[in-house]
């Protein structure tokens, strides 16, 4: 006899399988039981009827525990009132592992009780059905610069360098020297593009930033595409066709997940419009100030009350151009006609949810960035070889970061991004 994943009963509709799974749940009667299984591709209900099955195999079922694992024989039937469409006709039961008293029950837990139970909270459908999305929006990723010729490349984690800044690294020994766990793969990324073209970075980066908000991690995976002979205006649009074809994506492939969540899919199907509305930091600035925002003037970095404000003035993601240099990194490229502003966007996503990308074009001109890297309090001598890409055959590049799971919470419309990866890291949660 096969055994399946629930995930393709459909494809055994009449046929007896065995399925691996656990009880998530169980409903029973003086002649029925129902069990809810689930097997981590999807989850479907199981039913024992008593007088088909021995006295055995009924009392068995009867008194299975949440989370015991077990497997389970039965036919496969069509059920058109579950949302799943199947459920088995379960003839025989067989306990694999026992599970007493399972801490998370159906009932409602506080957040601090989940997360100190991650590890099992893990299994639950709504948790099962972010990660579907967080799956989807990995996968699509790979197809999207993979048809567009993109090669992938891995950055270092230890690293020598900051990119984004020296506040919120994290140190470490690398036997007698210091080094750092990588905030941005980007300058090597520069180095990438300058060999293979059009690159991208897919890893884990980390800051030691003291934010406790719904849209911080300490540890978080994030996209870094770099591409060589392409200024700013073209990257922005590689940008929008991107985050499109991610939201297009989970629209496709993730009908369940969403059901599960309560997503509404006329919402995400706006975010596939393009192009993607621009404006300007400046104009950012003065929209604020003529809708009563006196707590920010020119010069000032945005806050998550100001993103969302600008966000709600359209109804999909919007690129903020162009901000002043003083708040951003020292790599950026110093607009043409302007000494106060870099060539630079951040996407911002609907709902509140915040930045999801930050990009730039590069600065090209050796004595500038030379400049730039002393008056940012840096090595020299550690960023001679980013140095040396202005030195041989340096070229107009562009590149940005997208937070995986800024956009996992922004696409499953979840409240906090904890939620978005599978062991967050966060300020003062290290466990499990
Ligand atoms: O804006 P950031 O800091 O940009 C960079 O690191 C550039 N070097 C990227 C590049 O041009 N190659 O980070 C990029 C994105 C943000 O827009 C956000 O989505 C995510 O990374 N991000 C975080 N996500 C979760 N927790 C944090 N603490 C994050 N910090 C940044
Ligand atoms: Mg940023």
């Amino acid at each position: 006899m096969k055994q399946i994943q629930i995930i393709d009963a459909k494809n055994h509709v009449g046929e007896t399988v065995k399925i691996g799974a656990w009880v998530a749940n169980k409903r029973s009667s003086g002649k029925i039981a129902f069990l809810q299984l689930r097997d981590g591709t999807a989850y479907f209900q199981g039913v024992v009827v008593k007088n088909e099955v021995s006295e055995e195999v009924f009392q068995l079922a009867k008194s299975l525990t949440q989370e015991t694992s077990v497997i389970v024989t039965g036919e496969i039937r069509e059920d058109s009132r579950s949302k799943f469409g199947y459920e088995l006709g379960i003839s025989n039961v067989e306990v694999i592992g026992e599970s007493q008293d399972y801490p998370i029950t159906p009932k409602e837990h506080g957040t601090d009780f989940l997360m100190d139970h991650r590890h099992l909270w893990l299994r639950s459908s709504r948790q099962h059905a972010i990660m579907q999305i967080r799956n989807e929006l990995i996968r699509a990723t790979y197809e999207f610069f993979n048809k567009h010729h993109f090669v992938k490349i891995d950055p270092p984690i230890l690293t020598g360098s900051a990119p984004e800044g020296t506040t919120d690294l994290f140190e470490t020994n690398y036997f007698d020297q210091k080094a750092y766990l990588s905030q941005s793969g980007q300058l090597y990324m520069e180095a990438a593009a300058m060999a293979f073209g059009k690159v991208f970075s897919f890893g884990p980066t980390f800051r030691a930033e003291k934010s406790k908000t719904r849209r911080h991690l300490i540890e978080f995976w994030m996209i870094e595409p770099e591409m060589a002979f392409m200024h700013q205006e073209e990257s922005l649009e590689v940008q929008e066709q991107y985050v499109a074809f991610l939201v297009q994506n989970v629209l496709d492939n993730c009908d369940y997940a969403l059901d599960v969540l309560g997503r509404d899919r006329a919402v995400l199907e706006k975010y596939t419009n393009l192009p993607f509305p621009r404006i300007s930091y400046d104009d950012a600035i003065d929209l604020l100030i003529k809708n009563g925002f006196d707590d920010i003037q020119w010069g000032d970095d945005f806050g998550s009350p100001h993103e969302t404000f600008i966000a709600n003035s359209f109804d999909r993601p919007v690129f903020i151009l162009n901000y002043p240099k003083a708040i951003k990194p020292f790599y950026m490229k110093p607009h043409p006609t302007r000494e106060d502003v870099v060539i630079c966007a951040d996407l911002i996503a609907p709902e509140g949810y915040g930045e999801i990308i930050g990009g730039s074009e590069r600065a090209t001109d050796y004595e500038f960035l030379l400049e730039q890297i002393k008056n940012h309090g840096l090595s020299e001598e550690e960023y001679s070889w980013y140095l040396d890409l202005r030195r041989y055959g340096s070229v107009p590049h562009s590149g940005f970061g997208l937070g995986l799971e800024r956009t996992v919470t922004w696409i499953s419309g979840i409240e906090h991004v904890r939620e978005a990866i599978p062991f967050p890291r966060l300020l003062n949660r290290i466990y499990p």
